[in-house]
Formats: C-alpha cells, structure tokens, sequence
C-alpha cells in the first residue's frame, strides 16, 4: 500500500522536487525556522529538516512544506541522544550500567518528549566501537566492546521506535556512524580509519548490523575513509555490506556536508563528482551541503547518476514519511509538550544516573557516607557547573534544570552545613590560588571533591592528546588530599581518563560520567548509600595515555609481557601493560562471591550450544546487584585471537546471604570469527570458558568444539 501511494507520488513530481526530497536542512534558531528554510519547504526544495523543533516551530514550518505544489510534509530530524529535555547519562556512562532495559527505558522517555516537540527522527544510537580515550566522541556509544555495543544499540533502537514507528509518541532511529568512526587514527577527530577486513567485521560492525536486525529505520554514513574510500561515498559499505549481505532496506543519510567532503577526502574532483559518489553509492539524503540539488539535473543529462538511482533514494524518503505517519498525522500536538521534564521522567533520569556510575575505589568503606555529617565542604570546579552535568549532545537539555551535585548534597543533607569552593577553573593553565580551598576543607567534617572534564572537552571535535584531568585539577586533588580530612573523589567525565595519583591515593573514587539533569540527585543516592552502585567499566581507564589504544580484547602477540624483569616482550619500558582500572570493573558497598562453575556438555558441535551455569552469592550486609560476565578465549585459530571475548553479561540483584544461579547459553557459532575476506569461520579446538565480575580473573574451564 505504501509502495502504490509512494509511486504514484514520485510519478507527478518534477526532477526539482525530488532533488528537494533528497535535502536535509538546518535553518533555525533555538528551534525556529528562518526565513529561508521556510521559502526553501514552501518551495518544496528541502525534504526533511535538522534541528527545527517545538510544536510550535515545526507546525509553521510543516504549514509552508503542505503550501508546496505536491504538499509533501516535511520529517523532522534532531540528535537526540541522551534525552530531549530531560537528559539522561551519557550513552558511555548509560552502557556502564550494563543494563540495556535501562537504555530502552531512557530513549523511550527521548521519544516521548521529542516527538511531542514535533521530532520524528533522531540521529541515534551512534554505534562506533572505539579503542581510543583520545576519541571525543567515545562519549556518545556504548564503549570498547562489540558485544556489549550491538545490546545496547539495539536496546535504544527499540526504545526510540518502540513497535511501530507510525505512533505519533515513537520515532526513527539511525544507527550511526556507518562504518568504523570509532577507529580513527590516534584518536583524532574526523581522521584516517585503516582496518583489516577481519577487524571491520569482527569489531567495528557488529553493533550497527545488530540495529539493522533490530529494525532500525535508518543509517548515518561516517565522516572517517576505510582504508582509501570515505564512507559516505563507499559501495562496499552502502551497497555490498549493508544492502546486500545485510538485506537494510531503509534510508541512509550523508553525515553532516559528509558529501561534499569527499572532495577535501580527495577522493571527489569538484561538488558534482562528489553527488555522483555518494548517490551512485547509496547515500540517499545529503545532510545540509547542497551537492544533489545543484548538480543533479547535470549528472543525470550526463548519465552519471540514473533515474532509477534518483528515484529509488527519493523514494526510501517518501516511505519514510509514511512509515513515520507523516502524511497522515503531519502536525505536532502543542498540548503534548506538558510531558517535557515531568516528575516522571526526572524520577526515571535519577534512576540512571544511579545505576550508572561506577565505584572504582573505595578503601576501608570510605562510602557510603554517614547520614550524619554535620560539616561538609564540596569542591571543585564541576561540582556546581549545570551545563557540565548535562554533558554533550545534551538536546533540549538545559543547565537550569539540572541538579548539581552541589544541590543534590544540600538535598540530601537538609541539616548540614554544605560548602561550596570552587577550587581552580576546569580548565585554565594559569596557576589557582587554592588557600580557600584548602581552608574549606580544614573546617569541614568530610571534602566531596568534583573535579573531570567538562563537557565541551567531550563529543565531537573535542579530540584530546592528553586524558588527564585539565587545568590544575590534580594539583587541586594532591592539595586538598594533604590537609588531611576525610574525603571521596566524585569524577565528572565524557571518557576515561588516565589519573594515576587519584586512582592510588583517593579514598573513594566514583565515577558520574556526565549524569543529565538529575545529576545531584542520583549521585547523593549512591554517596548515601541509598543506591548501591552496580556500574562497571565499558571502556578501560588507562594509566598513561601513551597505552592507548587499549582494549581487554587485545591479541597474545608472539611475546606476550608474562615476566617483568625480561625486556624484550611487548611492553612499555616506564608503564605496565595493564589498564589502571579493567573492562567490566566496579564495586559495590557489599561484596559477591562466584562458585560452582559447569557446563552442560565438555563438547559441542558448530551447529550445537552449550549452557554454562555459575552460582552468585552476596556475602556482604547490604542488598546489591552484580553483573556476571561470561569471557571466552579461542585458544588456537588460523587467525589469532582475542585473549578474552565478551560473549554474555547478566545483572543480578541479590538481597544479603541470597545466593542465585547464573546461567548463560553459548551456541557454537557464537565463537566464531569474521577472517580476512569477511567469511564467518567456526573452527575447532579448545576454548577457555571464564566466569567473572570483570574482564580479568574469574572462574574458568575448558570447552571443546568439534
Ligand atoms: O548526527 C550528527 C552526527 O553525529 C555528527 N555530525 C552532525 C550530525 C547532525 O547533527
């Protein structure tokens, strides 16, 4: 039926109009449309918008596309990526959770504020695997590690669409940044990614084509070349691997001027090459740059696109907009915008950032904090910074709204005397002067110190070449240690970072990443204890920046480092191999014991599974959940492998002296591997099994495949 209604369309429209249905515009500000991009829908010459937003906004602007010859309407895209209004954790600090229901749950709550300001589509979830702090944008996935990756993509691909996407509260999602973003050179924004076949496929796609499974509706290109051709003009990734091998039959969308950036790539000679790449590709719609539109008349006289390629991009737009309900329901509804920041929503956003952060130190139960400390001095120059809490790509967040961990402590401790001093700026070379905080810290009962990255270190662009804490934060940290007092380390971050020192000599170190408005709240009811952390590590906090890029699921190499005192293993002369703090690491206030470790058969076929069982016990005094990991090794392989591979995660929540079974079903396929000309190969041999609570240790056996 769709397919009747889109064709008959595209039969009545001019090459104008459906070189219009193939441009993205931007064009507003805070929300509302300008002049131009109006005349522009009035005209029918943009076809989905980016950025117009409020019901408000886009009902004038939907008005001007409807007034069009054809009456097309328009679809309204935004990244919305940790929340529209009420903004969640980072996704980097959400996967810590190692909850995707969670995530579901955050980008449900997205949905149903977005499109109630009139958003259809959302640029999310971004599902670059990445091995590199330096990345900026390590923030906006799921981490390191491909497994954990492809659940929680497709967990915020059901949460943003939910069943249907016609209904008016659920929206598009795109998967992002089609392919390998995530493996930019040293770690540079925008940069190089050079990769082998096996690592594309083992590492890098597997999360995106897990949301292509999972129904996503449509994928973003990447800015990065794949070893020479930049992917927004790549046949391989658009046609071969995603079309054909993958069977996506949605839309694609150019990242933003990504088209016309392939003539900076060199890989386009001028703009009308360029068009020509990325369409003959397979990029549908052309975000903001205007290529298509201006040379499309001339390609297709030239015979260099073809109206059949034309035609089928437009009308993957044209379907969308009837899939998304646009035709039918074209209008947002004002009154829905009530449901912006309600009470609910805030209460789910508390609960994230709760279950989100992790506790990477805590020595002789420095947390949780006693409820009644009367004198507490809170410092640093995160800690009352509302912009910094809600982070980057922070939608319709604003700092108002969010609740400082200043404000959250002053909440939960109505009457003690909370302090605050700043300490030093963020990120400001130029020596502080910290008698005050010093002094703060002298009258205080305990120091709560907030110190990290801000936000504007983090996302795009914010590539860093060093990940320690900017400015004079760790001098700060050392100062206020020195006077002696009590005090825990609250970490606001995008990335992990290399902080040796703190990591050492910190009593308590926690994690927030950068939490959304509900920032304050759910870190008080972590530090009080009222919320046991559960949080655990999805991208290794380094010791030095020089280890990057650094991964649990590193290969052997043919001298692994086993014995410090010989030199030449592959090594660093001045830093251990390890990261400072592991994949899958966090603690908890109470402490779990893992037994009885078995499988259901010693021996399986590649067509065969196996049930792995362990049993969990919290042998500590308070109720807590804790996240058992399963790990495998393929030991031998005609291609080498990871030393460990993630292949199951459960999270289990255990009340004192409850002990529960675990169990985990590995098929043989499961440990498989992509080799060199991207065949899936399932090989025999003799596989380490581990059961742990991260990637390092656990309990361990030996599986055989036939
Ligand atoms: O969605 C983003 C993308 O992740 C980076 N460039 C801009 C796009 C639209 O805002």
């Amino acid at each position: 039926e769709i397919r009747r209604k889109v064709d008959a369309l595209l039969a009545r429209m001019t090459l104008q109009e459906k070189l219009g249905q193939l441009q993205m515009q931007g064009g507003d500000v805070d929300g509302a449309p300008n002049d131009d991009l109006v005349s522009l829908a009035r005209r029918g010459m943009v076809g989905t918008t980016l950025g117009v937003r409020g019901a408000a906004n886009v009902n004038k602007l939907q008005r001007a596309a409807l007034a069009s010859r054809l009456g097309i309407p328009l679809l309204f895209a935004f990244d919305v990526i940790h929340g529209y209004r009420t903004i969640f954790p980072t996704p980097l600090g959400e996967s810590a959770s190692w909850d995707p229901s969670l995530a579901r749950a955050a980008a449900r709550v997205a949905a149903v504020e977005a499109t109630a300001a009139g958003i259809r589509w959302t640029f999310a979830p971004m599902a670059d695997v990445t091995h590199d702090a330096r990345w900026g944008r390590i923030v906006e996935g799921a981490g390191e590690d491909p497994y954990l990756g492809s659940a929680f993509a497709v967990a915020r691909v059901r949460g943003f669409q939910g069943s249907d996407i016609s209904a008016p509260q659920n929206m598009a999602a795109c998967v992002k940044h089609f392919a390998a973003y995530g493996g930019v050179e040293s770690g540079r924004e925008y940069n190089t990614v050079d990769v082998s076949v096996e690592r594309l496929w083992n590492t890098y796609l597997p999360p995106y084509h897990a949301a292509v499974n999972a129904g996503v509706a449509t994928v973003m290109t990447s800015f990065n070349d794949i070893s020479g051709v930049p992917s927004t003009g790549n046949p391989e990734l658009l046609q071969d691997i995603l079309r054909g091998r993958w069977a996506f039959d949605g839309l694609v969308v150019s990242d933003y001027t990504s088209v016309l950036e392939l003539v900076a790539h060199g890989y386009a000679a001028d703009p009308a090459d360029a068009a020509r790449l990325a369409l003959t590709a397979g990029t549908d719609i052309e975000m903001v740059s205007t290529t298509y539109h201006d040379n499309g008349r001339e390609l297709l006289l030239s015979k260099e696109i073809t109206r059949r390629q034309l035609d089928d991009a437009v009308r993957r737009v044209l379907t969308l907009k009837h899939l998304t309900g646009m035709f039918d329901r074209p209008f947002a509804t004002p009154a829905r915008e009530s449901v912006l920041l309600s009470a609910a929503n805030r209460a789910v956003a508390r609960r994230a950032v709760a279950d989100s952060v992790v506790l990477l130190r805590n020595e002789g139960g420095a947390l949780p904090l006693s409820p009644g400390i009367a004198k507490i001095a809170v410092i640093g120059p995160l800690a009352d910074s509302g912009a910094d809490m809600i982070g980057s790509w922070s939608g319709d967040g604003r700092a108002e709204d969010s609740v400082t961990v200043l404000a959250g402590l002053k909440a939960a401790y109505p009457s003690a005397t909370v302090t605050y001093t700043q300490g030093c700026d963020p990120v400001a070379t130029t020596a502080p002067d910290l008698a005050p905080a010093v002094a703060a810290a002298a009258a205080a009962d305990l120091v709560v110190l907030v110190v990290g990255e801000p936000a504007a270190l983090s996302g795009e662009a914010s590539a860093r070449s060093d990940i320690g804490l900017p400015g004079h934060q760790e001098q700060l940290v050392e100062t206020v240690a020195a006077v002696g007092k009590p005090y825990v380390v609250v970490l606001v971050t995008g990335r992990p970072l290399a902080l040796p020192w703190i990591a050492e000599h910190a009593p308590a170190l926690l994690v927030a990443w950068h939490p959304g408005t509900e920032a304050g709240n759910g870190i008080a009811d972590v530090l009080l204890g009222k919320v046991n952390p559960s949080g655990k590590l999805t991208a290794e906090f380094p010791r030095a920046v020089g280890q990057l890029p650094l991964y649990y699921s590193h290969r052997s190499t043919g001298r692994p480092f086993t014995d410090p005192t010989q030199k030449y293993q592959s090594r660093y002369l001045d830093v251990d191999n390890s990261p400072q703090f592991p994949f899958g690491f966090g603690l908890s206030y109470t402490t779990f014991e893992l037994s009885r470790l078995s499988l259901s058969r010693r021996t399986i076929g590649s067509g065969g599974s196996v049930t792995v069982t362990a049993a969990v016990k919290n042998t500590g005094t308070s109720a807590g959940a804790e996240v058992v990991q399963l790990y495998f090794r393929d030991k031998v392989a005609s291609l080498t492998q990871p030393v460990r591979r993630l292949a199951g995660f459960h999270k289990v929540q255990l009340a004192p002296g409850q002990s529960r079974w675990v169990t985990f079903t590995v098929r043989g396929s499961d440990l498989g591997f992509f080799d060199n000309a991207a065949r899936k190969r399932v090989e025999a041999g003799e596989f380490d099994i581990w059961v742990g609570n991260s990637s390092t240790g656990g309990l361990h056996t030996t599986l055989h495949l036939r």
